[in-house]
């Protein structure tokens, strides 16, 4: 029986919130077809509560020709075969609510797959009628060359000649993804109507795919433009229109200042990934510098009450490069992708854990700092148990690969034979499922399962991490990387050893005077603060997690112990 938890009735959850990012079809298979379902994560949710997670990010899983794992739509409103029916959908919601946990799917926005019914009317309707309009339609393939392309890997240019319209259509990603035409108000229409389709069945949020790319107009870059942020704000205003609690997650790579339209006045996005400070954690930490990500967050503008960003370190995409500079991204290749094949498009295609050489205490190092950076922390699947990944698989499939949750046959995903499954189990020696898995890290009290549960706790218990304020401290020692969280009487100290040395520094703390720092984390015992700086040594790649508690709440605390004695 699971521990039922009912739905906090807040439309503010998402800012206290753990996420956890899967794909149906990764996860667990149910009905032997070497393909994860629905019925078979309905069956994983107890480890998800287990986790301490409070909502599931599922990755599409609409019918999809999958040449694109399913970014590629061909029907909004139904669900692919594979994966399970509307019904056993249902019942997810339903069961996943029962313990506490919320659903986010995703809105793909932006494109369809070319087999989706729009655009096979599209391409054989009459030039400008409103079924043609569905797409962005051109004689010439010139029009809007001010235009970057995304997948530089593959596609050449953001239009393609259709023989049977016989004119260009344009696409942001895959030749076979055209872009919706959002000049045609229909288009807007049926995305609403898609939208209230899944909210009508319990979801709870909303990944809205790939959006600074909506409008086009001549002359720009095509991407962020005032038409664009008008679409959002009119799906907002249909969202709240008819649902409380609702959310929506921008999906935006861009520059700090530019994802902050997103959020609007409050009337745009509830969330929107940092996808800036990601590839700067990784930075940070190979050069053993905080600089990357303190510069970072100090470009990073404020964002209304109501709104929060989303951090996360890996996911199921390249770990994209897009936003830094050419040295930057130099340097991260260098370091973190030094054989091409690693490489793709503008980005790496690494899980974290290999990402960091399986050094423990390095993913151990980016988890403090994905769960204690302000904003929602989302954990890709596996990564919580440190699977690898398989660059020899096409695309991004490598990092796709089959939840491993045993050492038996096929990891535990699937009782199908090895060689049904959508994709090879991860089976080198060193990430294999005979040696990373679920089943062997519960029963290790130390594994990374372990700690990632015992911390994902602590911070569900202080909500300063989900909606503090941050200042940095500059300590002398830029290996150190310091900063406190603070909401109300609640300040947290958080301090990071980014150096595989052991560092020591001195952390001016005059607003903390007399206040006596309590190790959430662990059961180190901390001298009280005092005039002088603070002094702290921290072993390689350690940090800590140091609620200041006032002499006032220490004296409170001491009197409530000798009550209860
Ligand atoms: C998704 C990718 C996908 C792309 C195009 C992105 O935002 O995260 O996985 O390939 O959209 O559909």
């Amino acid at each position: 029986m699971p521990l039922s938890v009912p739905l906090e009735d807040n439309p503010l959850w998402f800012k206290d919130a753990v996420i956890y990012e899967l794909h149906v079809k990764a996860f667990c298979d149910s009905n032997e077809d070497g393909y994860g379902d629905i019925s078979g994560l309905i069956e994983k949710l107890d480890y998800v509560q287990d986790l301490g997670i409070d909502c599931l990010w599922l990755l599409p899983f609409y019918p999809s020709p999958l040449r694109d794992d399913g970014y590629d739509i061909s029907d909004y409103r139904d669900i692919h075969r594979a994966y399970g029916t509307r019904e056993e959908f249902q019942r997810l919601v339903r069961e996943a609510h029962d313990r506490g946990i919320r659903i986010m799917t995703e809105l793909v926005i932006n494109h369809t797959s070319d087999q989706h019914p729009w655009f096979q009317t599209a391409r054989r309707a009459p030039a400008g009628s409103p079924e043609r309009n569905y797409y962005v339609w051109s004689d010439s393939d010139q029009k809007y060359a001010g235009t970057r392309i995304i997948f530089t890997d593959s596609e050449k240019s953001n239009w393609t000649w259709d023989p049977l319209a016989g004119a260009f259509y344009w696409h942001r990603f895959f030749h076979h993804q055209p872009d919706l035409n959002y000049d045609n108000p229909a288009v807007l229409e049926e995305m609403i109507a898609t939208m209230y389709y899944w909210l009508d069945m319990g979801v709870d949020a909303m990944r809205l795919d790939a959006i600074p790319y909506l409008v086009e107009r001549e002359g720009t870059n095509c991407e962020n433009l005032p038409e664009t942020h008008a679409i959002i704000k009119a799906l907002r205003k249909a969202l709240d229109h008819r649902y409380r609690n609702r959310v929506f997650l921008a999906e935006a790579n861009q520059w700090p200042n530019d994802v902050r339209e997103y959020f609007g006045d409050g009337d745009e996005c509830h969330m929107a990934y940092h996808f800036p400070v990601m590839p700067r954690i990784f930075m940070a930490v190979h050069m053993e510098d905080r600089a990357p990500i303190t510069d970072i967050m100090e470009r990073t503008p404020a964002i209304p009450e109501t709104c929060q960003w989303a951090i996360f370190l890996r996911n199921h995409d390249e770990l994209t490069l897009e936003m830094v500079t050419d040295a930057e991204r130099d340097y991260m290749y260098r370091s973190y992708a030094p054989d091409p094949i690693m490489r793709i498009n503008v980005g790496i295609r690494r899980r974290l854990a290999p990402l960091l050489g399986n050094d423990r205490r390095r993913i151990d190092l980016l988890n403090n700092l994905l769960f204690s950076l302000p904003g929602t922390p989302i954990i890709y699947y596996g990564d919580e148990i440190g699977m690898g990944d398989n660059v020899h698989l096409s695309d991004r499939n490598g990092v796709r690969t089959p939840m491993q949750w045993s050492s038996g046959p096929c990891a535990g995903f699937s009782k199908a034979p090895a060689s049904r499954l959508y994709a090879p189990v991860i089976d080198d020696p060193v990430y294999g499922y005979q040696a990373v898995n679920v089943e062997s890290q519960l029963k290790d009290p130390s594994s990374l399962l372990n700690r990632m549960k015992a911390v994902i706790r602590v911070r569900r218990s202080y909500k300063v991490f989900g909606r503090g304020t941050m200042t940095f401290l500059y300590p002398a020692n830029r290996k150190v990387l310091a900063y406190v969280r603070k909401l109300g009487d609640t300040s947290v100290l958080v301090v990071s050893n980014l150096s595989g040395d052991r560092q020591s520094a001195e952390l001016d703390l005059p607003d903390y005077e007399g206040h006596k720092p309590v190790d959430i984390l662990g059961a180190k015992q901390f001298p009280c603060v005092e005039s002088k700086p603070y002094a702290v040594t921290l072993e390689p790649y350690a940090f800590f997690w140091l609620l200041l508690r006032s002499p006032r709440d220490r004296d409170a605390a001491d009197q409530a112990l000798r009550e209860a004695d």
